[in-house]
């Protein structure tokens, strides 16, 4: 197999700054450690799904070996210890993304949910036939479907504000779509497709001038970077435990309390009201009103977990150490013949999407994963991304904190290897 340090390359591969001892995070993560076709796993599709310490499948057990109940439902010693839990890790989500207050975090099933559940109450709630939402052309399929499902109930108008060439955000751009009809502005902090890290407290400031609110998908930035909610005022932040080395199908829908309070319920049912006849019913306040039927309790449990390990490493050493890996995994693949980096902003976090020549990133994707290296190929749910940059898909690694630069090397060795085989 070619090395990737032999095909014309000319910069030193290794920057040795350590920013903290990724040896001994990876050791946090047993499936880290197997071969996968008879050679070292390479884990690089964790803007898919990130995987998980054994502190957050240790508390999962632990909930499940010693506490497990049902939660605001029991006297009982078991369903109180649950209800500890799950009511503690609403306040390490508070202060992890510095809210005012546990009552504007909302349990959701993951950022997807919190989207549509704002669509489906705050904008039916308010929004009438004409009014326009706001959002970008690099967005998730998830940040596009609910307000199309809310344009067919309602007639609004969902406007969409170009992207640059290089993938990044154009303010300018932004101020041109607004207008008298502008209701609300629904941006991704950071593009999954692209890693374009988008300007969201100039974003919000401008829409907030004409009274404008702003619903954040922060599924692709909370993992990476530290994120205060009140720092960037938005209205409204959704994210996903699962990228986040949480369990799947739990995550969170951040909303200012005044709004939540105004808002409407998503679902009906158990734990979110305050009386019940036949002839009507009381809604509890959020965040219960927000959270019918017995949630998730074990995945927001191990969302708690997962917050604190991250907090012990420390998210500024998170995004420092990342971005370290970006910066040295952009270097080494835009050296290779007939790659193209998707997606080159100024600003970017953890995502290297390319396409190379002549190989289709499924056919790719396959080589790589004969290689051990596992990333993701398609259109990662952003199809209009695809069309902008005029192709079907590309392939993607996406880092994380317990990624390597000798893993990157291999990356770029099995770039290397699929090339050979297609002698292009
Ligand atoms: N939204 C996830 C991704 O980008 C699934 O891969």
């Amino acid at each position: 197999m070619q090395n990737v340090r032999e095909h014309n390359m000319s910069t030193p591969f290794s920057v040795n700054t350590p920013v903290f001892d990724v040896d001994a995070i990876r050791k946090d993560f047993p499936i880290l450690h197997q071969e996968v076709r008879g050679k070292p796993l390479v884990y690089l599709d964790n803007a898919a799904s990130s995987q998980r310490p054994v502190q957050v499948t240790g508390a999962i057990q632990h909930l499940y070996h010693h506490d497990y109940a049902n939660i605001h439902r029991g006297v009982h010693t078991l369903s109180q210890r649950t209800t500890q839990a799950y009511e503690d890790a609403r306040v390490k989500v508070q202060h992890f993304i510095n809210a005012s207050s546990e009552r504007e975090i909302v349990f959701v099933r993951g950022t997807t949910e919190a989207i549509n559940l704002v669509a489906q109450t705050f904008g039916r709630d308010r929004l009438q036939a004409g009014d326009e939402v706001l959002i970008s052309h690099m967005e998730h399929h998830s940040n596009i479907v609910p307000w199309q499902i809310l344009r067919d109930q309602l007639g609004i108008v969902l406007k969409v504000i170009p992207i640059r060439e290089d993938g990044s955000f154009s303010l300018d751009n932004f101020k041109a779509q607004l207008t008298e009809r502008t209701r609300l502005l629904s941006v991704m902090h950071v593009s999954n497709a692209l890693g374009t890290v988008n300007p969201i407290k100039e974003m919000t400031a401008i829409a907030h001038e004409r009274d404008i609110p702003v619903l954040v998908d922060g599924a692709q930035a909370v993992p990476h970077m530290p994120v205060d909610v009140r720092e960037l005022d938005c209205d409204f932040y959704a994210f996903s435990a699962h990228k986040m080395s949480g369990p799947s199908g739990i995550g969170v829908l951040y909303g200012k309390l005044d709004l939540l309070k105004q808002m409407s319920p998503y679902q009906g049912g158990g734990d979110m009201i305050e009386t019940v006849t036949f002839e009507n019913t009381v809604y509890a306040e959020p965040p219960a009103r927000f959270e019918a039927g017995t949630p998730n309790i074990s995945g927001t449990i191990g969302l708690g977990a997962a917050i604190d390990y991250l907090q012990t490493i420390g998210m500024e050493k998170i995004a420092a150490y990342e971005n370290e890996l970006l910066t040295y995994g952009t270097e080494i693949v835009s050296k290779i013949p007939g790659l193209r980096i998707i997606g080159t902003a100024e600003k970017k976090a953890s995502v290297l999407s390319f396409v190379v020549k002549d190989i289709h990133p499924h056919d790719l994707g396959t080589i790589l994963d004969n290689e051990g290296v596992a990333i993701r190929t398609g259109h990662h749910c952003a199809q209009p991304v695809m069309d902008f940059f005029n192709i079907p898909a590309t392939a993607r690694a996406s880092f994380a904190f317990y990624n390597t630069k000798e893993e990157i090397d291999q990356l770029a060795a099995a770039i290397l290897k699929a090339i050979d085989i297609f002698k292009f």
